[in-house]
């Protein structure tokens, strides 16, 4: 690593070292670290992060030349090198005049659309009740977030169901209660070909061939793929098969007729706010200058915690909104099968480790888990609340609860309680001193744990697009930081070749060489499924 503006990085992260979070975010500055954004701030007045450090930054991103890369991202040019592609997830927003492939895209989303309209209308020949989406990763944990998060927006259309297991288990459950002849069957696969969603498909499709017949049952059958000749055989209508771009990324394709399930289920309305946010964090992004621009920073606060010595190997996403339970599984990929990497073509090389192992949960759930060891335990990381201001769907004193807690979680994990502070306590509850004194040492907390506040104005379609968005350019930025391709995904490669591999052994085929554990567990695995 021999870029000079990280050693100035790694420098600052020294300086602040010597001082307590409690010290530093106890500012004068607090405005500066208050950071406004389309439907949505970023508050990361409690983080461990001071004007210095972000100027030092700053160089970095200067040194990486961010500017230019986002400047390319939204000129369509190829970002996507080891691929060699653009990145044209945010023309599915209805961006992109002037780029061919983006224009292509756009009339195939109009029909679409256009598709869309007719399965909510009963144009298809049938009634669509339910939709039964399959597909896995990309395909599909975008569309399960967004189905959480805006369901309760829609009119009393179609419902969603999500497939996405190998595991038969998953099917089953998925189709228990469902009718054939009011199910429409919609794969999503960019490649058509991911073991688990092909699997799915076919036992959709067999699903609806025991109910309906095989001509009925191809009425029911629709795709989102690149893949078309295979949608075709497994018997989806020429005009039922939507393609998608190859220089549309799976985790970045929410926007794209990967959301085809979405546009039938939430109507155009609620699908059209969702896109219109996400191009408005789109404007936000590619128009202002660094040092006010929010994804940027924060992607720039994410490298200082995340990949200074000594910083915090996770970070742990708590939204505090029912709706979005499901915001930390789908930034786990996005963030980590974009930037979890260690190759690097940059100039400079890499700045390692890059991306945070990301986990976390839906407040307040989480408080009667795993919060007592952020508050107590001795592992390092980084804190990300998600909330909106008008929490509680109407119910104001249980919106006020809600976010309550997450402020007072926040507030608690900076602050923390000494042991006189406990001991004073316990002994206003009538306890004996020296009960109390024993006592309080257990309850000490150190404290200086630090936390980003994303706060939205309120729960909408278009709120949610921008901070999905939001959370888009920020891993793009931070994988620009880290000096690595945020795009594409070689390492999720050789588990797939390994496991048909696998397979065969199971089944009974000569396993080859390999380890002495995996020979036992193919060996145990053969009497009871060869
Ligand atoms: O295995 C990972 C992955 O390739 C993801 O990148 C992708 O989103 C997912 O599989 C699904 O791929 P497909 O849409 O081709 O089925």
């Amino acid at each position: 690593m021999t870029l000079s503006s990280w050693k100035k990085v790694e420098a600052e992260y020294a300086r602040l070292s010597k001082k307590t979070l409690q010290t530093i975010a106890n500012r004068n500055d607090l405005d500066a670290f208050i950071w406004p954004a389309p439907h949505l701030e970023a508050d990361v007045a409690k983080q461990f992060i001071d004007e210095g450090a972000m100027a030092a930054l700053q160089g970095l991103a200067e040194e990486r030349r961010l500017k230019d890369k986002i400047r390319s991202l939204f000129a369509g040019e190829i970002v996507n090198v080891s691929e060699n592609r653009p990145a044209l997830h945010w023309t599915s927003r209805g961006a992109g005049k002037g780029i061919p492939a983006a224009e292509a895209m756009a009339r195939e989303a109009e029909k679409a659309a256009t598709f869309a309209e007719k399965a909510a209308s009963g144009g298809l020949g049938f009634t669509v009740r339910t939709i039964l989406h399959v597909g896995i990763g990309g395909s599909d944990l975008g569309p399960r977030l967004i189905w959480d998060a805006l369901r309760n927006y829609a009119s009393k259309g179609p419902q969603i169901r999500f497939v996405a297991n190998v595991d038969p288990e998953d099917f089953a459950e998925a189709t228990a209660d469902l009718d054939p002849k009011t199910t429409l069957v919609l794969v999503v696969s960019k490649s058509f070909k991911t073991p688990e969603t092909a699997s799915n498909a076919l036992l959709a499709r067999e699903w609806l061939v025991k109910a309906l017949g095989e001509t009925q049952a191809n009425n029911h059958l629709a795709a989102v793929s690149s893949a078309i000749g295979k949608a075709k055989a497994w018997g989806a209508a020429e005009d039922r098969i939507f393609p998608m771009d190859e220089s549309v990324g799976g985790r970045y394709s929410v926007w794209s007729s990967v959301g085809l399930s979405l546009q039938i289920a939430l109507g155009v309305n609620v699908w059209g706010g969702f896109l219109k946010g996400a191009v408005e964090m789109d404007a936000h992004f590619r128009d202002t200058p660094l040092d006010r621009n929010v994804p940027a920073k924060l992607a720039m606060l994410d490298v200082f915690r995340h990949s200074n010595k000594d910083g915090a190997p996770t970070r742990t996403v708590l939204a505090y909104a029912h709706r979005l339970r499901k915001l930390p599984e789908f930034l786990q990929q996005l963030e980590m099968e974009s930037n979890g990497k260690n190759v690097s073509d940059a100039p400079g090389g890499l700045i390692a480790p890059t991306a945070p192992i990301v986990w976390g949960s839906v407040g307040t759930l989480g408080q009667h888990s795993f919060h007592q060891l952020l508050h107590q335990g001795l592992r390092d990381t980084s804190i990300e609340f998600v909330a909106a201001l008008n929490a509680g769907a109407g119910d104001k004193a249980r919106g006020r609860a809600l976010l309550a807690n997450a402020f007072a979680q926040a507030e608690g994990l900076l602050e923390g309680r000494s042991r006189e502070a406990a001991e004073k306590e316990l002994l206003a509850k009538g306890m004996s001193a020296e009960k109390a004194t024993a006592q309080a040492v257990h309850m000490h907390m150190e404290g200086g744990r630090g936390s980003t506040t994303i706060l939205l104005d309120t729960l909408s379609p278009e709120s949610v697009g921008a901070l999905i968005a939001l959370y888009e350019h920020r891993t793009f930025s931070a994988g620009i930081l880290w000096g690595i391709n945020p795009f594409d995904q070689w390492g999720v490669e050789l588990g797939k070749v390994l496991a048909e591999q696998l397979d065969s052994a199971i089944a009974g085929e000569d396993p080859g060489k390999r380890d002495p554990s995996t020979l036992r567990l193919v060996s145990r695995a053969r009497k009871t499924q060869a």
